[in-house]
């Protein structure tokens, strides 16, 4: 990874007729939804292991959407419509995992300069080797939450904007923005416009930073 990572344009690129497809290995985190989805495209048994001519555009970009980490991204040729910026920013907190955004996201930091990014997984164990990113060693260190409970919700507040997250040196993920946070099955558990939210794995008020990443020893760029 470059020293400072700017998003796709880093990325290794596949060139198709109607679509370029863009992959990063370090922002994977092993979903499979492509392989399973469309496996004319993804498949891990072949190399290249991406054929961006394996299938139409629409069916291309369609798949790639739901890709979690923002791993996979294209660039529409034939005239298609290009990525589309979610009008919600959405934080689901994947329960023993990562933090999964959705939406009209900018990624900051000393590691990372995204300006617009509309998917992405970050570590919350704080063991990741590519953070902010997950690198799925949560699954390793058998990393372990409790289910979440409602903390503040307005049903009258705005999820809509730029929504900026920047990893604070040693410390926690600063949001600001509009957003709403989720649990994995899609009830929510707070609104609101700023917060921080732990990535050292050893908060006691998950998913929010309650600064024990001042008392353990936590370090990260
Ligand atoms: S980052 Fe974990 S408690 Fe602050």
């Amino acid at each position: 990874m470059p020293d400072t990572y700017k998003g796709k344009q880093d990325d290794r690129r596949y060139e198709g007729e109607a679509v370029d497809i863009t992959y990063n290995l370090k922002r994977c985190i092993h979903a499979k939804l492509c392989v399973n989805r469309l496996s004319e495209v993804f498949d891990v048994d072949k190399r290249p292991w991406i054929d961006a001519n394996g299938a139409d555009g629409d069916r291309v970009a369609e798949v790639i959407d739901m890709c979690p980490s923002g791993a996979l991204h294209y660039d529409r040729k034939d005239g298609g419509a290009e990525e589309s910026t979610p009008t919600a920013n959405r934080i689901i907190v994947q329960k023993d995992g990562y933090l999964q955004f959705i939406g009209d996201l900018d990624i900051r930091g000393a590691a990372v300069e995204i300006e617009s990014e509309t998917r992405a997984t970050l570590c919350r164990c704080g063991e990741s080797n590519n953070k902010p990113f997950c690198d799925n060693t949560h699954k390793k260190v058998d990393f372990k939450t409790e289910d979440l409970k409602i903390v503040k919700v307005d049903e009258f507040a705005k999820a809509d904007g730029k929504l900026v997250i920047t990893s604070n040196k040693n410390g926690p993920l600063e949001v600001s923005g509009n957003f709403q946070i989720e649990d994995e099955d899609g009830n929510i558990i707070f609104t609101g416009s700023q917060t921080w939210l732990c990535r050292c794995g050893s908060s006691s008020k998950k998913p929010f930073c309650d600064g024990t990443h001042n008392r353990n020893g936590f370090t990260a760029d």
